[in-house]
């Protein structure tokens, strides 16, 4: 017998879908993102593109899923059958997420636990966060913690875990990253040499555009990662919203659902970089804030050192927050996994999250011993060094994910054709207001420039920069 599988509405499909989207890339990757790119000039392209590119990936992501009722591994099949092979590689994406999301999460934790046993000095040293990845047992206990509790919330189902806990979850995320982004706002420092920086002045360097030595293949540059960006961010291209989709049921607006989704998580963006890239300009100045990467686990701390006394509760709140963001993303992670195979191998829920709960645990376990035992540094086409978690992240974000929008994009816009997502959208008698953008979008907007991005980070097109 077929499990029923929905959430109870639209406010629960909302809320889960955005506790997908709303993890680690909103909070990490688009502040820094946005401190290396120019302030308001990254903003303004990448608000630009939620509206036309995001809302369209989004859109037919999740019409997909709601008109099939099937996972993506057989609704590209459902859909057009010849077309069936692009299920399989989209699922490739989860499947390489999996192994290392849960162990980020595991850092998070770590992070967040310290902040509640110690006053947290010890993190803001030079040469903490290195030490840590590369030990070799620490890091594998944490992410088994951080694993442990999404394997609990897939147990126990779509409604009864993945929606109750996104409902409160992510009510609580918008509180807390409000109350840190005020915060932020009001601090100021001092150097040595009797420089004052504060948060306003941090606040507008961040919502500034910075034209200064803007060419056009500095634009390019930040076009590139605004779009990359967007992808990691609405977890789009990757069957999970599919997946989500399938569990919509028909009376929901999806025409309004979607524009929530997609508020929500510029929303929780824009807001992220309002708490970090203040605070990093007070305490460590614009260089602090070129940091790249490192800045929440390296820089961070060290701006938590410099607040004193509050830094401690600031910190803990923060990684908690950031915490929950990333449990909710690496359930829908999870959730996608173990929904298709349940439909690939017709078996329980409960079994199937025991054998993907397997999986996640070897290949983590891996992934974490890519910082020691298995230790290699590799040259990305994109230039960049990789160890094996920036290998998986490379292959599924900047390879698979421009593929597979490309081939979906051709699929929906040449093959079974627009309407076939449009009505689906209107099916009720709503009124899509962007159904003319949307047909323009994905006939002949989406498929070039996806080619574009696929191409020139895949390192094709070198050249070009
Ligand atoms: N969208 C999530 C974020 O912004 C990341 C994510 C990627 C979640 C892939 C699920 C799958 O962090």
């Amino acid at each position: 017998m077929k499990e029923k599988n929905s959430f109870s509405g639209s406010i629960g499909f909302v809320l889960a879908a955005a506790g997908s989207a709303v993890g680690v890339g909103n909070i990490w990757r688009f502040p820094y993102l946005c401190a290396k790119d120019g302030g308001g000039l990254f903003l303004l392209v990448y608000l630009v593109l939620v509206l036309t590119f995001g809302f369209v990936l989004l859109t037919t992501d999740v019409a997909i899923g709601r008109k099939t009722k099937k996972n993506a591994l057989k609704a590209f099949g459902a859909l057009k059958k010849r077309w069936g092979f692009l299920g399989y590689l989209t699922f490739l994406v989860p499947i390489l997420i999996m192994t290392y999301y849960s162990v980020i999460g595991g850092w998070i934790t770590k992070y967040f636990v310290s902040y509640v046993v110690s006053d947290g000095s010890a993190l803001a040293e030079d040469g903490y966060f290195t030490s840590f990845i590369t030990s070799k047992v620490a890091p594998i206990v944490f992410m088994l913690i951080f694993l442990a509790l999404t394997a609990w919330i897939v147990y126990r189902g779509v409604e009864k875990g993945i929606e109750k806990f996104s409902s409160f979850i992510m009510p609580g995320l918008i509180v807390l990253i409000v109350v840190i982004a005020v915060f932020s706002l009001t601090l100021s420092h001092t150097d040595a040499d009797g420089t004052v920086r504060t948060g306003m002045q941090g606040l507008m360097v961040y919502l500034k555009p910075d034209f200064t030595g803007l060419t056009v293949k500095r634009f390019l540059e930040i076009l590139l990662d605004a779009m990359s960006q967007l992808f990691f961010s609405l977890s789009v291209s990757m069957g999970i919203m599919v997946t989500y989709g399938s569990y919509v049921k028909d009376d929901v607006n999806l025409s309004k659902a979607m524009n929530q989704i997609e508020l929500f998580d510029t929303g929780v963006a824009v807001l992220a970089g309002m708490m970090i890239i203040p605070a990093v300009f007070v305490f460590l100045g614009t260089d602090g804030m070129a940091s790249g990467p490192s800045l929440i686990f390296i820089s961070l701390p060290k701006v938590f050192q410099a607040m004193g006394g509050a830094g401690r509760i600031v910190a803990a709140a923060f990684f908690l927050m950031l915490g929950f963001a990333a449990l909710t993303s690496c359930v829908s992670v999870m959730e996608t996994l173990v929904a298709n195979c349940m439909e690939l191998f017709h078996q329980p829920r409960k079994k199937m999250c025991g054998l993907i709960g397997l999986y996640s645990l070897v290949t983590a376990v891996v992934i974490c011993l890519g910082y020691n035992v298995f230790y290699f540094e590799l040259k990305l086409p994109n230039g960049s060094a990789a160890q094996l978690l920036d290998l998986m992240d490379y292959i599924s974000n900047s390879f698979l994910m421009p593929f597979i929008s490309l081939l979906t994009s051709i699929l929906i816009g040449w093959v079974v054709k627009p309407h076939w997502i449009i009505s689906e959208v209107e099916k009720n008698g709503e009124h899509f207001r962007r159904a003319r953008l949307y047909y323009i979008m994905i006939r002949y907007i989406v498929p070039p420039v996806m080619l574009i991005l696929f191409l020139v980070s895949t390192g094709f097109v070198n050249w070009l920069f």
